[in-house]
């Protein structure tokens, strides 16, 4: 690992044979905010960025709607590497990985994680996650040797296929907005 990026890596070999690329998280070093996902979908593999697929539009307009820039904030994922068939990483898969996550969050020590989706609020919490119930909930963890607010949200994904999810991931978000002290927007979430 260099500064927050990941530039070589081997752990996973069904990971290494299915990646493009290793996809490291983006944004600035000392965000006062980080979005954690699953991992890498087909585009952010192609394209090696997180949340650059129909998933991160979501995600863009929801921190639009609240006053955050994508340019403001940090996103990363808990496994760097695009599983096959778009499967869930494996609880190794996800362990391996997770030494390079721990040191991204221990260095950025933001203001507060958010964790979008199951497997990223059950991977930072460390235990089972009913994430549409427990959605803007907020749990102290450990990284290393920075204690960190972890926020539980909806993927942005789900309100693709449940628009029921939509107003619980938006409310998480303006939850995220507001502890950062950021200012309310223009709504766009209309718009997919
Ligand atoms: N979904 C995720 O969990 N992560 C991405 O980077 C893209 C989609």
């Amino acid at each position: 690992m260099r500064g927050l990026c990941v530039e070589d890596c081997e752990r996973c070999p069904a990971l290494v044979e299915s990646r493009s690329r290793i996809v490291n998280g983006v944004g600035p070093a000392d965000a006062d905010v980080v979005f954690v996902g699953e991992g890498p979908g087909a585009n952010e593999d192609e394209r090696g960025e997180p949340f650059v697929g129909r998933s991160g539009d979501v995600l863009d307009a929801a921190l639009g709607d609240h006053g955050l820039r994508r340019s403001d904030v940090r996103i990363t994922n808990c496994v760097r590497c695009r599983p096959p068939e778009n499967r869930d990483p494996t609880s190794e898969e996800l362990a391996n990985c997770r030494p390079y996550l721990e040191s991204e969050l221990e260095a950025i020590a933001p203001d507060v994680v958010v964790a979008l989706g199951k497997v990223p609020a059950q991977h930072l919490l460390g235990r089972d996650v009913a994430v549409t119930t427990e959605s803007g909930t907020i749990e102290t963890v450990a990284f290393g040797d920075a204690r960190l607010d972890v926020l539980v949200c909806v993927h942005p994904a789900a309100t693709l296929y449940d628009r029921s999810q939509e107003s619980t991931f938006e409310a998480t978000i303006e939850k995220a907005a507001t502890i950062v002290g950021a200012e309310g927007g223009q709504s766009t979430f209309g718009d997919f």
